[in-house]
């Protein structure tokens, strides 16, 4: 199979879909892949490493989307990539394709055949491929929330750790996931006093398990969060209801039991955001103010630690791409289930009921798994 990695064009996005190292995985196994030149600059990875790995580089994306049997991407196909996509081809990347109406129509219209990384799910339901940008995402939140306290960036001027004879800062972290627990690891290394709140019980009892004696295991309800926000020097919306918006946990009232320079880190943004005056921003301007609350809501928070991200991302996406390769898509979707669930799109028709419902589309049954 031809395989080829084009340069990630999305504003921000540093990331690219293949290592050296899968390049050196699927040219041993007699496939050959193309690599745009400079795809991995931004996370580091210099056209020599894909070239020394076997990769054939080509100097723009035409020639990738003209000769590849499986395009492998990290963001959505923009505008200018979708009118390069051809009938039957893989496209195996993130779509989010229920978000965007213009975008499934668009592929749709290609005849394309979409392979979503957030709807490749296992029979327990787990998303493997969405988890190592939740990880991301969640020690990320912890880090800038460190840096937003500091007083030349609007905080309050709180050092997470505090010293010794001054308390450290207070961290509340709304939903115990895997976002919630990643930020709550890194918050509590960081000797900060942290409380993490979610609703599931069995989750609570875990993390009660495993969190180092400073994370307090609280169950999330309107008074423990009341309560929370009058201590919280950061604040971390984690919550995620699947398949929903996230629900609303802090309203523009409840600031106010906020101390003035304090920091909202709104990682659930993607899907709403879990705090009333949360707006979606970007890593060229992440934060703005309300009533003396410092937010930052940035949608897309994995992009700005894009070597580490793509490393994580490139980790558990090869296993699939080279399956593919081997088995070509039909049959892969036949023998494993991961990979029926995760196309979204083939040959002009949904394949996905959630973005068929959407929409109010016919959904094809094509490749419904029993
Ligand atoms: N901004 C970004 O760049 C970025 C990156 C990765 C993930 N995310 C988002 O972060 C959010 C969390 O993702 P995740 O992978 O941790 O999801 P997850 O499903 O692992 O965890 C969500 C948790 O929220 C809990 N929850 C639901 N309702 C709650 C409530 N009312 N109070 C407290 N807890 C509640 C659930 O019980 C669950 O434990 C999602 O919206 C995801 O899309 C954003």
């Amino acid at each position: 199979m031809i395989v080829g990695v084009p340069k990630e064009v999305k504003l921000d996005e540093y990331r690219v879909a293949m290592l050296p190292v899968g390049v050196e995985e699927l040219t041993r196994r007699g496939h050959k892949v193309l690599i745009e030149a400079g795809s991995g600059t931004g996370s580091g990875l210099p056209d020599q490493d894909y070239k020394d790995a076997g990769a054939e580089m080509i100097g723009g994306p035409e020639e990738i989307f003209a000769r590849a049997d499986m395009i492998v991407k990290v963001k959505e196909p923009q505008k200018e990539e979708i009118a390069k996509i051809r009938k039957g081809q893989v496209v195996f990347t993130y779509f989010h394709l229920a978000a965007d109406k213009e975008l499934t129509d668009g592929l749709l219209a290609s005849g394309s055949t979409c392979v979503a990384y957030e709807t490749l799910a296992d029979d327990q339901g787990r998303l493997p491929l969405l988890t190592p940008m939740s990880e991301v995402a969640g020690r990320m939140s912890i880090q800038e929330g460190a840096k937003y306290l500091e007083r030349p960036q609007q905080g309050r001027g709180i050092l997470l750790a505090g010293v010794p004879g001054v308390a450290p800062a207070h961290i509340t972290i709304l939903g115990g996931g895997i976002v919630g627990a990643n930020a709550a690891k890194i918050a509590a290394g960081f000797a900060a006093d942290v409380a993490i709140l979610d609703i599931n019980m069995e989750r609570l009892r875990y993390l009660d398990d495993v969190m180092p004696p400073n994370v307090d295991c609280l169950f999330s309800d309107r008074h423990t969060i009341r309560e929370q926000l009058t201590r919280a020097d950061l604040v971390i919306g984690a919550v995620l209801i699947p398949g929903a918006k996230a629900p609303m946990l802090v309203s523009r009232e409840d600031l106010g039991r906020m101390k003035p320079g304090s920091v909202i880190i709104d990682v659930a943004i993607d899907q709403g955001g879990c705090i009333a005056t949360s707006k979606p921003t970007s890593h060229s301007k992440p934060t703005y103010m309300v009533d003396e609350i410092l937010h930052y809501c940035v949608t897309n928070m994995p992009g700005a630690v894009g070597r580490t991200s793509t490393f994580a991302l490139c980790n558990v996406t090869l296993p699939w791409v080279i399956e593919i390769a081997q088995r070509g898509i039909e049959n892969a979707a036949k023998d494993l289930r991961p990979v029926a669930r995760a196309i979204n799109l083939a040959g002009n028709e949904v394949t996905n009921k959630p973005v068929a419902d959407t929409f109010g589309y016919n959904c094809s049954q094509r490749y419904k798994v029993a």
